[in-house]
């Protein structure tokens, strides 16, 4: 495995940025992510430096029909702001009311879903199903703009498909006219759904047709990828997903690369393990017992990744129902993944030892 030279930090980025008056402290922020934003993992990215977070996406429909688990999406805390709330939905005038809603629950910034590529939402005309009717996103977004004082924002892909994709630019004109804040492009298409290549070209079309903020996502893991994205669109901030699960440190340590240039080490073992029993406290404090434990399967997956065992130790957790026996269960994993690197044992250099040196910046 050859590791990534570590490439010279980009300029400008460590500057604060502003979207519709909501002030970022960064260019770095946590892209929405179904069944994984909740707030104990959003807290954890906040507490790593993410200059703003996004929740799950929020049903427009189940929200105006006041579903109850609408709430618990929506439900943040002081320490992680701002916080953008993501909605999705086609019909403008309940995204209206949904939007008002929301900035009522304690949004900073209220997000439209253009990109989700599930048939369960584009079959409603939602999610990317609306890259295919650019009049009536403006639509939706307008609405959503009358209906709220804080700003409104879109996440769009590149297309519905490769065919479609130079619509790009009329779509981001369109819902930026609407009164759109800031655009994301996820650099992909619908029918890419989230694998195969990042599509910069496009990003940097989008980015050159609006002058409302522009934020890049997709596959971003490494200073490399960070600054191939930011130099070959000239994007003016960046989302990241994938990258931080089981990773929030992709945070801290691509901050602190932006403004240093130096890329700090991968977290311990035990920055490990205690990131992974405090997410896991979070998930029982909002979810309760049960659904904390089923909830948290995939991110212990994650914050074990790469180190000898896990995939025994996943079999082995998956099985068990009781928080209490997890937890234990996670502490005596990565206890023994401290012992084996020499942690424990006299006469072997444990710091070195103890950190897992990735070829990305997921910890693994
Ligand atoms: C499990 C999962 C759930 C997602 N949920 C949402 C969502 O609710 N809203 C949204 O706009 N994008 C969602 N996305 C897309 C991500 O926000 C992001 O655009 C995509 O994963 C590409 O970025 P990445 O390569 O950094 O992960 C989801 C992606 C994944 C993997």
């Amino acid at each position: 495995m050859v590791l990534e030279d570590v490439p010279p930090a980009p300029r400008g980025y460590d500057s604060p940025l502003e979207i519709g008056g909501v002030r970022l402290s960064g260019r770095l922020v946590m892209a929405p992510m179904a069944g994984y934003t909740n707030l104990p993992f959003r807290r954890l990215v906040s507490g790593q430096g993410a200059a703003m977070v996004c929740t799950e996406m929020v049903s427009s429909q189940a929200l105006v029909r006041r579903h109850e688990k609408t709430y618990a999406i929506m439900k943040s805390e002081a320490a992680e702001k701002p916080v953008s709330i993501q909605l999705f939905g086609a019909d403008p005038v309940q995204m209206g009311e949904a939007a008002a809603m929301v900035e009522e629950a304690g949004a900073d910034i209220i997000d439209l879903n253009c990109g989700c590529p599930v048939k369960k939402i584009t079959k409603n005309q939602a999610g990317s199903a609306l890259l295919c009717n650019p009049d009536r996103a403006g639509e939706v977004v307008a609405s959503m703009v009358r209906s709220v004082r804080k700003p409104v924002t879109v996440k769009m892909r590149t297309g519905w498909d490769t065919v479609g994709k130079n619509d790009a630019e009329r779509f981001a004109r369109t819902v930026e006219d609407a009164g759109a804040a800031a655009i994301t492009v996820h650099g992909r298409t619908r029918q890419a759904f989230f694998s195969g290549g990042v599509d910069m070209e496009t990003i940097a079309l989008v980015k050159r047709a609006v002058s409302v903020p522009v934020l890049g996502n997709g596959s971003i893991l490494t200073p490399g990828d960070a600054i191939r994205m930011i130099e070959a669109t000239g994007v003016d901030g960046l989302m990241i997903g994938r990258g931080a699960i089981g990773n929030p440190w992709i945070f801290s340590r691509l901050t602190q690369w932006i403004r240093t240039g130096e890329l700090p080490p991968p977290p311990s073992m035990r920055e490990r393990l205690e990131m992974t029993l405090r997410h896991l406290r979070g998930l029982v404090e909002l979810l309760g017992e049960r659904q904390a434990v089923l909830n948290g399967r995939k991110h212990l997956a994650a914050y074990t990744k790469g180190i000898s065992g896990s995939a025994a130790f996943r079999e082995a957790v998956n099985r068990l129902e009781a928080i209490e026996a997890v937890m234990s269960a996670t502490a005596r994993f990565f206890e023994g993944a401290m012992e084996e690197r020499g942690l424990k044992t006299p006469g072997r250099s444990g710091a070195a030892a103890n950190r897992a040196e990735p070829e990305s910046l997921h910890a693994a």
